[in-house]
């Protein structure tokens, strides 16, 4: 997988070689895509022409300020008396063993690392530049780390993860950005000569700018992502000469640690993978996501179907009213039910409370133990929702610590959704959640925590130290206090959120197998939020629920068997009040939870497909199919339907293209018929399958902003 030889670094992937040029100050990248055979007569030629330009031409595996290269740099030290300059010279290449730091989560199980190390010869300051490969997925995870081998501190003002120049200044960049409620929707632009960032300033990986970051060209895509839950700054930099400069890493706002001789710093781990197009990265990314990423007790591991009480009741409920929806909902076929927010102190709202995780008597009906009790009597398993990072100012822990919530001395902090964060830098503070939602889940046996994040950070506190690096720090003292929590209490079902997705990233996943992916369920924006995701995150990380109609927010109508479409994209749940639903509701979510799980496997870890990947087109649609492509499960939806125009045709992929299939749609109470047709995996594939009758839709509300949608399940029959 890693060769070094004749000054060339070369790492194989299943899919595709990289080979990196050591012979030189700065070691160059000379190729990066379809894998190669063996290199029989060198590979000169596909160097840089250094003469004539400089460094503008090259092609850096790192760069650093100054030195005749002013395009954005990946690193930047400034030595303790302020100066700035640095010369990195190639030392050696060497295989090793992947690198790790304390609570700083990494892909696991690597096949091979291979280790560049440079050194600033005065500073005595080291950079080692590591590149690990895996078996079973084209995805390189890559980290720089700095050593100071020198006598005197430096202070470091960047430090990339990633630096990648590429040959080709008409690239295309597609990022993920958003708010609450409206994550990771795409936008693709071309970078031309010039810079662009993609950036979140948040503390959190955050709903604003996703780290996942995509650079297309005519032969195929390269895909990032980042390790990392925290402020995040991806660039793309095209100069005149035609190279193209993309660097991935934690943000240089407000950063610089102080680095001591002897003192190590290690970069977050940066996901890289070249792939011909989107479905071989998605392809790619699931696999590297779901045996490198998520926690190892998890991975492959069925998610139940979870009931969830938040868009059901809000705040308003007693214990009553909770062990009567799950009983509902265990009838109806639920595996979990989720007691959300309000359970606690005298949160009746979310002006309180937060941080009193004691339970309100009243509306538990006696306590955690009591509560958590009712609801395994109705055969379900017990989940509990918590907002462990938060504080409210009405709340008895800060009554009794007020210096514990992230603020600065003398200044009125900035609220939002009415609570404080709480500075999880300080020891007591950390001690403080551990025990606090150990309590919890020792309390209610909880099988399941969903573990909220409401706001993002401001007034950073210096405590003593400096403010500056306060966002990293604080993201290493989440992931110090995950590691602990998932450490003592290694089979609880985690689910991460953060007001929906809004830290939605391979750092949270790598404590929490699962994220909610966003407040918003409303099916047709929904589908944009869940395909975006999808591109980097396995259908196993993304919550997916079923709510009620009109939808809370949008009031938009639509059928329950598209919203059930919809969320089988997921880890299948219903956030609605069961109490409310007809009979005739009841009966089908009984047969859709019956149908989940009989295809959840596939539903949940099949290759995962986009059947149409122009969201603005009326048709779009997901598959599931089985590593040996013998079934496959998925919807196909049908939006803005306008009138005078038809023909709505669609095609499967991933299939065998000479076994032949028996095609079935899923009988939903929605339509009338329910087609089943056999053909070979190539007419499926290459032809224009029809939907006929689609718009038949028995349940489409009138005056509606409705979707049309099936389901299809595939199995192979010869
Ligand atoms: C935001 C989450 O995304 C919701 O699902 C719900 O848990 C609320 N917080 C509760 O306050």
């Amino acid at each position: 997988m890693i060769s070094i030889r004749e000054n060339i670094v070369r790492l194989d992937t299943p899919n595709t070689t990289l080979l990196i040029d050591t012979d030189g100050e700065i070691p160059q990248y000379l190729y990066y895509g379809k894998r190669l055979p063996p290199l029989k007569d060198g590979c000169a030629f596909l160097r840089p022409e250094k003469e004539r330009t400089g460094a503008l031409l090259d092609r850096q595996i790192l760069s650093q300020f100054g030195r005749g290269d002013y395009r954005e740099s990946s690193l930047l030290l400034r030595d303790a008396d302020g100066s700035v300059a640095s010369r990195f010279v190639f030392r050696k290449a060497e295989t090793a063993e992947k690198p790790a730091a304390a609570n700083l989560p990494g892909a696991r199980d690597a096949a091979a690392t291979v280790k560049i190390q440079l050194c600033d010869q005065p500073s005595g300051i080291v950079c080692n530049v590591f590149y690990s490969a895996f078996e079973d997925t084209d995805a390189v995870a890559v980290s720089t780390e700095l050593l100071n081998e020198g006598e005197r501190p430096v202070l470091v003002g960047k430090l990339a993860s990633l630096q990648l120049d590429l040959n080709g200044n008409d690239y295309t960049v597609s990022t993920f950005d958003g708010s609450w409620a409206a994550e990771r929707i795409r936008h693709d632009r071309t970078v031309g000569n010039g810079l662009f960032v993609n950036q979140s300033k948040t503390g959190s990986s955050s709903a604003l700018h996703s780290p996942m970051f995509l650079v297309s060209d005519t032969e195929g895509v390269f895909g990032f992502n980042l390790v990392w839950s925290g402020n995040h700054k991806e660039t793309a930099e095209s100069n005149s000469f035609g190279v193209t400069r993309i660097i991935v890493g934690e943000s240089d706002f407000l950063y610089e640690v102080r680095l001591g001789p002897g003192e190590r710093l290690l970069s977050p781990e940066a996901v890289m993978c070249r792939a011909s197009g989107e479905e071989e990265l998605t392809k790619a990314m699931h696999a590297f996501v779901n045996a490198h990423i998520l926690p190892k007790r998890f991975s492959g591991v069925p998610r139940p179907v979870l009931f969830n009480s938040w868009e059901g009741t809000g705040f308003c409920f007693d214990a009553g009213k909770l062990v009567s929806m799950a009983r509902q909902a265990k009838a109806l076929g639920a595996e979990l039910f989720v007691v959300d927010d309000g359970w606690f102190g005298r949160r009746n709202d979310d002006a309180s409370s937060l941080g009193d995780w004691s339970a309100n008597p009243e509306k538990t009906g006696g306590g955690l133990e009591a509560l958590s009790a009712r609801i395994r009597e109705t055969g379900l398993r017990f989940g509990i929702w918590t907002e462990p990072e938060m504080i409210s100012e009405d709340s008895d822990l800060f009554r009794a610590h007020p210096e514990y919530a992230m603020a600065v001395p003398g200044r009125d902090p900035y609220r939002h959704r009415n609570q404080l964060m709480l500075d999880i830098t300080l020891p007591p503070v950390k001690e403080y959640i551990v025990r606090s939602v150990g309590d919890i889940i020792e309390k209610s046996g909880a099988d399941y925590v969903k573990w909220d994040y409401n706001r993002n950070m401001s007034d950073l506190p210096a405590n003593g130290r400096n403010a500056v690096h306060y966002f990293r720090r604080y993201i290493l003292s989440l992931y110090e206090i995950l590691a602990s929590l998932t450490k003592k209490y290694p089979d609880v079902l985690f689910e991460g959120c953060a007001a929906g997705g809004g830290r939605f990233d391979l750092g949270i996943l790598s404590f929490m197998p699962q994220i909610w992916t966003s407040d918003n369920t409303d099916a047709r924006e929904r589908l944009d939020i869940q395909f975006s995701t999808a591109l980097m995150f396995p259908q196993a990380a993304m919550g997916a629920h079923v709510s009620a109609s009109p939808n809370g927010f949008t009031r938009n109508s639509t059928p329950l068997e598209t919203r059930f479409n919809v969320a089988c994209g997921g880890n299948l749940g219903y956030e609605l009040d069961p109490e409310t639903l007809s009979i005739k509701d009841r009966r089908t979510i009984r047969a859709q939870i019956a149908f989940y799980k009989k295809y959840r496997a596939l539903f949940q870890f099949g290759t995962y497909y986009l059947l149409e990947r122009k969201h603005a087109s009326e048709i779009c649609g997901y598959l599931s199919v089985s590593p040996k492509k013998n079934a496959a499960v998925g919807s196909v939806f049908v939006r803005n339907k306008e009138t005078g125009k038809g023909n709505f045709r669609f095609s499967f992929k991933g299939l065998l293209p000479d076994a032949v299939y028996c095609v079935t749609e899923r009988r939903q109470s929605n339509y009338a018929s329910a087609h089943t047709f056999t053909a070979t995996g190539a007419l499926l594939m290459y032809g224009e399958i029809g939907l006929d009758g689609i718009f038949e839709d028995a349940d489409a509300p009138e005056n509606s902003n409705c979707i049309f949608s099936r389901m299809f399940v595939l199995k192979k029959i010869k």
